[in-house]
């Protein structure tokens, strides 16, 4: 039996949300491609490719190793990889899956050709596009065609096509984007077989990617406080809970759990409180210190007592994913199993 703090996930939600992907993704005509930085876990995975997904996508190298290792066969690595220690993984992982790896500049691209011109295979590279987000990614379709023909000419490269994580308001600019990019791309010969596209709170809105051939969903795994604030998912939809041990009442407005910003991070996305106790939505999360959780309970009729069990949704679930070395996850049948979260800390 679990012992708190302990991050606590409801299978049957879990299998909702990963069938709700699929559909809405399917009725779209996009391939799906989970990342699988929210579950960190290759059991998921797996769960994710029986709904239907192409494969999956990953942030760090060390999280790909796992989920070559535990079976996972189609790769795709969002990240400029950079430096020898991380380019000779990067071959040898290469060679055990499916692997294919963004770039956004030629120091990135020369370095991924330097060290895969005599592996024996082709690494397929996408371009990066930053179409509106702010972060990594060429700045316009010329510069994607520009890096695609680049890459095309590079010995040990193959171009893949296009990828973005993109802001989550604008789905008619950001297919403009990528469609502008592809056709100047193919005008210069060069075939695009992928244009990739990613994020939960756009899910409902899939159909805007006219030019998309495939979306990378992560969050909506588990889902969290900041979906839900969101209005991407109601509580019932989150999959994830920190459980936590109420071990003080100092005051009659006051509780105090064992969960600290090392159980709930903190992170607050925007919002007030670091999270939502499930059983009070009302009570507030007012202060974490490392060990303990400060619960305002102001107007709630809530009257938790000392030893008393709670289930907290966490701001932003990916990062509590990354807190804690298992999980527990409990079936239909209420049944608890605990797994270690495999992917967890990797940093590199
Ligand atoms: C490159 C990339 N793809 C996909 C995702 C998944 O997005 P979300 O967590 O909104 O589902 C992320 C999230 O950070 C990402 O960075």
């Amino acid at each position: 039996m679990f012992d708190t703090p302990c991050l606590v996930i409801d299978l049957p939600v879990v299998d909702e949300n990963i069938a709700r992907f699929q559909k809405l993704a399917d009725a779209a005509g996009l391939q799906t491609r989970p990342h699988i930085k929210t579950h960190k876990l290759p059991f998921f995975a797996k769960r994710q490719i029986a709904a239907g997904a192409i494969g999956i996508t990953c942030q760090k190298i060390g999280e790909a190793e796992v989920m070559a290792e535990g079976g996972l066969q189609d790769i795709l690595l969002t990240y400029n990889v950079i430096g020898d220690a991380k380019l000779d993984r990067l071959v040898a992982l290469a060679k055990k899956c499916k692997l294919s790896v963004t770039c956004d500049n030629s120091t990135v691209a020369e370095g991924l050709s330097a060290h895969f011109a005599n592996a024996g295979i082709d690494l397929t590279v996408l371009v990066e596009c930053d179409t509106g987000a702010g972060r990594c990614g060429v700045q316009s379709p010329i510069a994607a065609c520009e890096l695609a023909s680049q890459i095309n000419g590079l010995p040990g490269l193959k171009f893949g096509g296009l990828m973005t994580y993109p802001p989550m308001d604008h789905s008619e600019n950001v297919d403009k984007w990528l469609a502008d990019a592809k056709k100047l791309i193919q005008a210069a010969g060069i075939a695009c077989p992928v244009v990739s596209t990613g994020g939960t709170p756009n899910m409902d809105t899939l159909a805007a990617f006219k030019h998309a051939t495939e979306h990378r969903a992560g969050t909506y795994i588990y889902n969290d406080r900041s979906l839900i604030a969101r209005g991407a998912c109601g509580v019932e939809d989150c999959a994830a809970v920190v459980k936590a041990t109420v071990v003080s009442r100092p005051t009659k407005t006051r509780a105090i759990i064992d969960a600290g910003s090392k159980a709930l991070s903190s992170d607050l996305l925007g919002l007030e409180g670091f999270g939502m106790v499930r059983e009070a939505p009302d009570a507030s999360i007012v202060g974490l210190s490392e060990e303990h959780g400060i619960i305002e309970l102001g107007d709630s009729n809530w009257d938790p007592a000392v030893g008393d069990i709670i289930s907290i949704i966490p701001n932003h679930i990916c990062v509590v994913s990354n807190l804690f070395p298992t999980i527990w996850v409990q079936d239909e049948n209420g049944e608890m199993t605990e797994m270690p979260v495999a992917a967890r800390g990797m940093l590199r």
